[in-house]
């Protein structure tokens, strides 16, 4: 699936192990090593970026250069950004993102549509939901939302992006993902649509370990108990390196055996502003009633 940019976002140019890309006002440099080609666009764009991400480690972690306007920004300081009517900050984090995954934007039109076709207000729930952007999408269609993340800085962020957005009404709840869900399922909450993007590697406020490839296909299994008899879609979402779009539509199909519906799968790229080139960011699984 593809994410072409829109008012305030786009990808402008990339190569050489890096792309360019423009949220708001800012343009920005940040290392993507898969990009092998030349780049499109002369050097003096590349230098004209208000912000460089320089890289500490291999994992995400690094350093912004900024300039300009940028660096006039404080620490952690946020400006604001939109897609529609859903409103939310953009951050220059040390693990080198800005506060949301824009390739997302694919996923937030299609559990749009989906919200709104499920009927009034659907009990939806996102899991390891970050900044909340998919949660606000799916708020402003019209959803109940329960938004899970063990990062109170996350949460944090996330309200204030609802705050943004004009959105009162969705449950924050920070706590590991699998204690939630095991609680639910325990209560017997049921939800027409859920949502998890989880990371390889993460942990839950009081330490609980989270690893994809052990973890994802009990929390996939329990997240199925919470699906209520008109549930509409299970989404899952993931960026590690040895995943894929097949894999995880796989671990939906054993999960939700015997319970028909369709499953799509696939990768979420982001497209260049001349669509010459497109980067593959995340693989995705979807089913749907
Ligand atoms: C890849 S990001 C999710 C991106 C998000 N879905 C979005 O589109 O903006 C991973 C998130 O998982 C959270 N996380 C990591 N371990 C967790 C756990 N054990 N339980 C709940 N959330 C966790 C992190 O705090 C982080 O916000």
């Amino acid at each position: 699936m593809r994410t072409r940019g829109w008012a305030d976002y786009a990808l402008l140019d990339s190569g050489n192990g890096r792309k360019l890309e423009r949220y708001g006002c800012f343009t920005v440099v940040r290392p993507e090593p898969q990009c092998l080609w030349a780049p499109a666009l002369p050097a003096s764009a590349w230098e004209a970026a208000d912000a460089v991400f320089d890289p500490t480690d291999e994992e995400d972690a690094g350093r912004w250069k900024l300039k300009g306007q940028a660096a006039s920004l404080g620490n952690g300081e946020a400006w604001p950004l939109g897609w529609g009517e859903v409103k939310f900050n953009g951050r220059f984090t040390s693990f080198r993102h800005l506060a949301f995954f824009p390739e997302q934007a694919a996923n937030w039109e299609w559990l749009d549509a989906a919200v709104r076709a499920a009927g009034p207000q659907p009990k939806v729930l996102n899991l390891f939901g970050y900044t909340g952007v998919a949660s606000l999408a799916m708020a402003k269609a019209g959803a109940a939302v329960t938004h899970v993340d063990a990062s109170k800085r996350a949460v944090t962020w996330a309200r204030e992006n609802a705050e943004l957005s004009g959105l009162s009404t969705i449950r924050w709840i920070v706590e590991d993902a699998k204690k939630f869900v095991a609680r639910e399922v325990r209560r017997g909450s049921k939800y027409e649509g859920i949502i998890l993007d989880p990371p390889k590697y993460g942990r839950g406020p009081d330490g609980e370990v989270w690893r994809l490839f052990e973890d994802l296909p009990e929390l996939a299994g329990l997240c199925t108990e919470l699906l209520s008899e008109n549930a509409k879609f299970l989404v899952l979402n993931a960026y590690a390196e040895r995943i894929s779009g097949a894999a995880l539509s796989g671990l939906l199909a054993d999960k939700l055996k015997g319970r028909g519906g369709r499953i799509e799968w696939g990768e979420l790229a982001l497209v260049q502003e001349d669509g010459a080139r497109e980067i593959g960011m995340s693989f995705f699984a979807r089913w749907s009633a």
